[in-house]
């Protein structure tokens, strides 16, 4: 019989099968059985000499070689890389389908075709999709190398000539070293692990594209991570124009850098006047609209919080938030209702961050609460007044870091009132004669300020 050379393994437990499960026999759990290549049996007995015990190394002593950093001539791009692209890191750039990542991928890969070896290891679209797309983008990628290949064995002797390698995408490349169709776990597993060996022996620079699974996850649950340097992750909606690339982790520079880009016809571009881009017209005219100074990145941006209330038809109320987490959602209605006296259990809720930005620090609370308050009144919100300050289940007003640079940020955007967190008011005095401060310890305080009661 043939001895066989992979073998299915449960991603929670550990429990190896020679055929494939749809439910693991020991934990229980389904479809956590993915393909994984049996390694050969070690020959022999292993000899122990104390001559091959390793050492440690005083710190001191310790050497390292400086990263060298090249531009991929995207400036934005090098800033979410942490200052450049390192020689040898394997960078995995991951988002929804049609995104950008094959679009702001050929851009570079032109870029530095110029100057090294690029091979473009293209598994989803034909040589002549790839160079239509070169010619839309008006990329000068003349020496660039297109390879039309999803077999990576067939693909490696190509790949160690070059220097850079864009492969697009993981999920359509296979091994042959496993029997499982592309995509699956244990192949997208196995092929990154390969391309990883052949970074890290061959100096070899590696951009990857990874698709998102229905779950928000690249390529599964989190299997690419953990072996790559630096994963990038772009954001934003399909029909939206301007996306944001966001670093998830990375072993060369901070996750704090985000870059912004525009998508147009002729390609993505980096966009440095991103202030009024998540500002809508409609602000101070509708009720509903409030904004915040939202720190994302190491960038203070104003992003419109926007909500809608309807009557509930019957039934449970139903709440619904875009760009804000669902759950600090539902908890700030239910401050609102229990520390201010707002009654929106009949009321179903919705809620949207504009231009599809993702709102993840808890400085947004209070303009959440602010932009329910106004839809409950139906009153609209001063144009110029901006909101930030984090909510606790008390109804106080917590601090919050980066006061300084949110007011520095709302006095340059124009706006003549920021509603603040008490804590932080000692922090932002230096604005009062640019900026009209309004600093407040609970909700309530907020409501009134925004809100106030009609003189008869
Ligand atoms: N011929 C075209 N003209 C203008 N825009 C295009 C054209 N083809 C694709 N696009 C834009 O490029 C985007 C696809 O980018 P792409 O880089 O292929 O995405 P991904 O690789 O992330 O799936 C689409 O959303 C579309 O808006
Ligand atoms: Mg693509």
């Amino acid at each position: 019989m043939r001895k066989a050379t992979t073998q299915f393994v449960c991603a929670e437990c550990g429990y190896t099968s020679p055929k494939w499960l749809g439910r693991c026999p020991d934990c229980g759990k389904f479809n956590t059985l993915a393909e994984e290549a049996v390694a050969p049996p070690a020959t022999g007995k292993k000899q122990v000499s104390p001559l091959s015990f390793s050492k440690a190394t005083p710190l001191k002593e310790v050497t390292y070689e400086k990263y060298e950093r090249i531009s991929s001539g995207i400036s934005e791009l090098d800033v979410v890389l942490g200052g450049g692209i390192v020689r040898g890191s394997l960078v995995l750039v991951g988002g929804d389908p049609g995104v950008g990542k094959s679009t702001l991928l050929t851009q570079v890969a032109s870029h530095l075709a110029k100057a090294h070896r690029v091979l473009y290891l293209s598994a989803e679209e034909s040589c002549s999709q790839v160079k239509l797309r070169c010619e839309r983008l008006h990329a000068d990628a003349g020496d660039m190398l297109l390879l039309n290949e999803t077999c990576l064995e067939n693909a490696e002797e190509e790949i160690g000539k070059a220097e850079y390698v864009i492969v697009d995408s993981i999920q359509a490349v296979y091994t042959n070293a496993l029997t499982s169709a592309a995509g699956s776990v244990g192949q997208v597993r196995e092929c990154a692990a390969k391309l990883m060996r052949i970074a890290k022996s061959q100096g070899i620079t590696f951009f990857i594209v990874g698709h998102v699974t229905k779950e928000g996850t690249l390529a599964g649950p989190k299997v690419l991570e953990h072996i790559m340097d630096t994963v990038l992750y772009f954001e934003g909606e399909r029909t939206e124009n301007f996306k944001i690339l966001r670093a998830v982790k990375n072993r060369f520079g901070s996750v704090q850098e985000v870059g912004v880009f525009e998508m147009t016809g002729e390609g993505i571009f980096g966009l440095t006047d991103y202030s009024a881009l998540f500002l809508s017209d409609a602000r101070g005219e509708a009720a509903g609209a409030v904004v915040t100074p939202s720190e994302t990145g190491n960038r203070c941006m104003m992003v419109e919080i926007q909500t809608l209330m309807c009557k509930t038809a019957y039934g449970l109320p139903r709440r619904m938030s875009l760009g804000v987490d669902f759950n600090r959602l539902v908890v700030l209605i239910a401050v609102l209702e229990k520390r201010c006296g707002l009654n929106l259990s009949t009321q179903d809720v919705y809620l949207n961050a504009m231009g599809g930005i993702k709102l993840g620090e808890p400085s947004a609370d209070l303009a959440v609460c602010a932009a329910l308050a106004s839809a409950d009144r139906m009153a609209p919100v001063d144009k110029y007044t901006a909101v930030f300050g984090e909510v606790g289940l008390t109804g106080e007003v917590r601090g919050v870091n980066f006061a300084e640079k949110r007011v520095n940020e709302c006095v340059k955007m124009g706006f003549q009132r920021v509603v603040l967190p008490e804590k932080n008011r000692k922090a932002c005095e230096k604005f009062r004669d640019k900026i009209e401060l309004v600093p407040v310890t609970y909700v309530s305080q907020m409501i009134k300020a925004l809100f106030p009661p009609k003189k008869i």
